[in-house]
C-alpha cells in the first residue's frame, strides 16, 4: 500500500459545470480550477458570473438551458472540439419552484421544476456517457438534496425532482459499473445562496431548525467534497449519495 498527498489533484482534466455562474455551482468551478482543472461553465444567464474576480478563467462560458436535450448535446460537442476530452461532469443546474401545498401547485411550476432539475440531469448524462464510455474514464457528479431523501411540505416539486435524481444516479450507477465512469450525487442541506429567493422565510426556518449542527451548509464544503468525488481517488464508490447535511440525515 502507498499513501500519496493530494489526492484531488485534476491537472489536465476537463470539468463541466451546469448552473455554474454563480452559487454551488461557481463553488465547485472554483474549487476544481485550483485542482488543475479546465472547467466550462454551462448556465442560462452569467449576468451574476463576474469573471475579474471568480479567480479562474473558464475555457469556455457556454449559454445552456439543461432543460433542453439538443441544446446540451450540442455545448458538450463543443467542449470536447475545445477541449479534446471531458473527464468530469457536475450536474448542478436546479430551481426550487415556488412553496406550494401540492392541491395548488401550479402544473406548469411542477413540469419546469421536473424539465430543469430531473431532466437536466438525465440530459448531461446521455450526452457525456458516450464520451467517457469510448475514454473508460469519467466522474459524474449529480446535485441532489436532502428534500430527495426526505421531502418538504410545499416542496413537492424539487423534493420529487430530486428524490428523481438519487434514483436515476443509481442506476446509470450500475449500468456503468465496470466501464470506469463513476456517477455519485450529493445531497445538501440549505446553503445561503440565491436559490432561497423562491422560498419563504418561514419554510428557510423551518429547514434551519432541522440541522443539527445548528447552521447552514457552506459552498466551500460542498465543493470540497465534489472535488473528491470528482477525482480519481474516488475509485470504490458508485450510485452513492454523499451527505452534506451537518448531522440531519441518518442514512
Ligand atoms: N442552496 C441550497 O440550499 C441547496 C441545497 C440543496 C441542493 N441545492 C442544489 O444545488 C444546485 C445549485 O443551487 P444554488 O443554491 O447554487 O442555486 P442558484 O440559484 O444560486 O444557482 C443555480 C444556477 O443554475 C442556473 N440555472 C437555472 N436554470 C438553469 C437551466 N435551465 N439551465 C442551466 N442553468 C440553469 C442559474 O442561472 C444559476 O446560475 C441546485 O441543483 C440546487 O437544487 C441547493
Amino acid at each position: 500500500m502507498s499513501i500519496s498527498g493530494n489526492l484531488t489533484d485534476l491537472a489536465g482534466q476537463t470539468a463541466i459545470v451546469t448552473g455554474g455562474a454563480r452559487g454551488l455551482g461557481l463553488g465547485i468551478a472554483q474549487r476544481l480550477a485550483v485542482a488543475g482543472c479546465h472547467v466550462a461553465l454551462w448556465d442560462v444567464n452569467f449576468s451574476s458570473f463576474d469573471g475579474d474576480n471568480a479567480g479562474f478563467v473558464p475555457i469556455l462560458e457556454q449559454k445552456v438551458d439543461v432543460s433542453d436535450a439538443a441544446a446540451v448535446d450540442v455545448a458538450f460537442a463543443e467542449v470536447v472540439a475545445k477541449a479534446g476530452q471531458v473527464e468530469i461532469l457536475v450536474n448542478n443546474a436546479g430551481i426550487n419552484g415556488p412553496i406550494h401545498a401540492v392541491s395548488d401547485y401550479p402544473i406548469e411550476a411542477w413540469q419546469r421544476v421536473l424539465a430543469i432539475d430531473l431532466n437536466g440531469v438525465f440530459h448531461g448524462c446521455r450526452s457525456a456517457v458516450p464520451h467517457m464510455r469510448e475514454r473508460g474514464y469519467g466522474r459524474i457528479v449529480n446535485v441532489a438534496s436532502i428534500a430527495g431523501k426526505e421531502g418538504n411540505p410545499g416542496g413537492s416539486a424539487y423534493a420529487a425532482a430530486k428524490g428523481g435524481v438519487i434514483a436515476f444516479s443509481k442506476s446509470l450507477a450500475k449500468e456503468l459499473a465496470t466501464s470506469g465512469i463513476l456517477v455519485n450525487c450529493i445531497a445538501p442541506t440549505m446553503a445561503e445562496t440565491e436559490l432561497l429567493q423562491e422560498m419563504t422565510p418561514e419554510f428557510i426556518a423551518t429547514i434551519r431548525s432541522k440541522i443539527p449542527m445548528a447552521r447552514f451548509l457552506r459552498i466551500e464544503e460542498v465543493a470540497e467534497m465534489v472535488a473528491w468525488i470528482a477525482s480519481p481517488a474516488c475509485s470504490f464508490t458508485t450510485g452513492f449519495t454523499f451527505d452534506l447535511t451537518g448531522g440531519r440525515a441518518t442514512y
